[in-house]
C-alpha cells in the first residue's frame, strides 16, 4: 500500500443547541409512545461523536481537528460543557485514553463573549476559554500566533497551523474609525435591551462582530512555513472560511476582515495546502488553483450533529503529497449514519518524477478496455517489468486518479477490490 495519513475534521459543535435535537422521525402517527419515539430518535450528535470514538478505537489518526463554536452566542457556561464533552466523550486529553493523540482546537466567533470582548486587551476574551481548556486536560487554542502541530510517518510528514480568526471578533478597532463609535453605540444598545433575542442571534450569526486574523498569526504563518521540510503537507486550519459563500449576506462585516491576507500568503508558498475550516454550516470542498502550481484546498466541515470528514492523505512512496481523499460521513435519509460518497483532489502537481514503463503500459491498457479489474492491471504491471507489481499497481493508479485520467470505484475496500474506469 501507497503510505497516507488520515485526519478527523469535525465543525461546529454548538453543544447548548445540538444536544437537545432529535434525530427527524415521521410523526404522522402520535398513537406510539413517547418513550419508543425517544429511543428511535436517539440525539444525532450523540450517534456521531459514538462513531467517532470508534475511529480513535479502531484506526490511527493523525490528527483530530475541530473547527470551533463549541457554544452557542458566547455562553462560556457552554464552552466549558462543551469542552469536557469533548474530553470525556472522546477520551481526550491528559491522562485519558488517546492522550497521545494530537488535538487541535481553534476558537469560534460563538465562543467570544462580547462583554469581555469589549475590554481594551484583545486577549482578554479568548482567557476563559484556555482555563477551560486547561481544566479539562485539553490543549491550548490559538490565540495571537499560529500554534503548530507535526505528525511524521516514515517520510510522510503533515505540519498542522491552528489559526485564531477570532482575534477581531467584538473588538471595535476593526470598524472604520469613522463610524467605529456610533457603530458600538447601535450594537450595544440592541443587544442590552434584553428582551430582543434577535439582535443577539443576528449579532453571532451575521458576523457584525468583524473577524480577523492577528498580524502576528498571518507572520507566524508565513515564517513557519517557510522552515517546513519541502516535502510536507501544511495543512492550515481556522473557524472562518475564507471564500465568501453562496449564501448572499447584507451586513456590514459578511466575511473575515483579513482573510485575503492568509489566502495571498498560502497561494504564494508553492506547495500545496490544504485550509479546514467550519462556520457555515455546510460543507463545499473549493479549491483555489494558483499560480505557483500547487493547489489551495478549502475544505469545509458540517455541524457537527450532521457528521464530520475523514480527510485522508495519499503519499508517494518518498514521501510526496499525491492525493487527498475526503469522506463525509453523514446521515442518510433514512437516519442511518454513514460514509459517503467519496471525493478525491489530487494535490502533487508538478512535484514528482515522469510516469515510467508501468504507468503507460496500465493506462493503455485502461484506454483499450475502458474498465479493468485489479487482476487485469497487476499482470499488466508484471508484463511490463515491475518487481513489486501489487505495489506499482497501486501507485500507477493512483498517480492516473490524482491527475484526473481514471477514477478508481470501491476504493474504500481495498485494492483487491478496484474497479478501474478511463475519464476519456
Ligand atoms: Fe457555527
Amino acid at each position: 500500500m501507497l503510505p497516507r495519513l488520515r485526519i478527523l475534521q469535525v465543525g461546529d459543535v454548538h453543544l447548548a443547541r445540538t444536544a437537545k435535537l432529535g434525530l427527524k422521525l415521521d410523526e404522522k402517527d402520535r398513537r406510539f409512545p413517547l418513550e419508543l419515539r425517544n429511543r428511535m430518535a436517539g440525539g444525532p450528535i450523540k450517534t456521531v461523536f459514538r462513531r467517532l470514538h470508534q475511529f480513535l478505537e479502531q484506526d490511527d489518526f493523525a490528527f483530530l481537528l475541530f473547527m470551533g463554536d463549541l457554544a452557542e452566542q458566547g455562553d462560556l457556561n457552554g464552552f466549558r460543557a462543551c469542552v469536557r464533552y469533548l474530553a470525556e466523550a472522546l477520551q481526550l486529553g491528559k491522562g485519558r485514553r488517546f492522550e497521545a493523540l494530537k488535538v487541535g482546537i481553534v476558537p469560534g466567533n460563538h465562543d467570544i463573549d462580547r462583554v469581555l470582548a469589549a475590554k481594551p486587551s484583545y486577549t482578554t476574551k479568548f482567557t476563559p476559554l484556555q482555563q477551560a481548556m486547561t481544566n479539562a486536560g485539553l490543549p491550548l487554542l490559538p490565540v495571537d500566533k499560529p500554534i503548530w502541530l507535526d505528525h511524521q510517518k516514515g517520510p510522510c510528514r503533515i505540519d498542522v497551523a491552528l489559526l485564531n480568526s477570532c482575534w477581531g471578533c467584538g473588538s471595535p478597532e476593526y470598524i472604520p474609525e469613522e463610524f467605529r463609535d456610533e457603530i458600538v453605540k447601535a450594537i450595544n444598545s440592541a443587544l442590552t435591551k434584553g428582551v430582543d433575542e434577535k439582535a443577539t442571534r443576528s449579532y453571532y450569526d451575521r458576523q457584525l462582530d468583524t473577524p480577523a486574523f492577528s498580524k502576528n498569526t498571518v507572520q507566524g504563518l508565513v515564517e513557519g512555513a517557510s522552515k517546513l521540510p519541502g516535502g510536507s503537507l501544511i495543512i492550515a486550519c481556522a473557524h472562518h472560511n475564507i471564500l465568501p459563500q453562496r449564501l448572499p449576506r447584507l451586513a456590514p462585516y459578511t466575511e473575515l476582515v483579513n482573510s485575503g491576507a492568509i489566502r495571498s500568503e498560502l497561494s504564494k508558498l508553492g506547495r500545496p495546502v490544504l485550509y479546514l475550516h467550519g462556520h457555515i454550516h455546510e460543507d463545499p470542498v473549493e479549491i483555489i488553483q494558483t499560480s505557483a502550481g500547487a493547489p489551495l484546498v478549502c475544505i469545509s466541515a458540517p455541524e457537527a450533529s450532521e457528521g464530520f470528514n475523514v480527510v485522508e492523505i495519499v503519499f508517494t512512496p518518498a514521501g510526496l503529497p499525491l492525493s487527498c481523499y475526503i469522506e463525509p460521513w453523514r446521515f442518510a435519509e433514512s437516519g442511518v449514519f454513514a460514509a459517503m460518497q467519496r471525493q478525491v483532489i489530487p494535490i502533487g502537481a508538478g512535484r514528482r518524477r515522469p510516469p515510467n514503463a508501468v504507468v503507460v503500459a496500465i493506462y493503455q491498457q485502461i484506454i483499450a478496455e475502458q474498465s479493468c479489474f485489479w487482476g487485469d492491471m497487476m499482470s499488466c504491471a508484471q508484463k511490463a517489468g515491475a518487481t513489486h507489481a501489487a505495489d506499482a499497481t497501486e501507485e500507477a493508479l493512483e498517480l492516473l486518479t490524482a491527475d484526473q485520467l481514471v477514477t478508481i470505484e470501491h476504493h474504500e475496500l481495498g485494492r483487491e477490490h478496484w474497479l478501474v474506469r478511463s475519464r476519456l
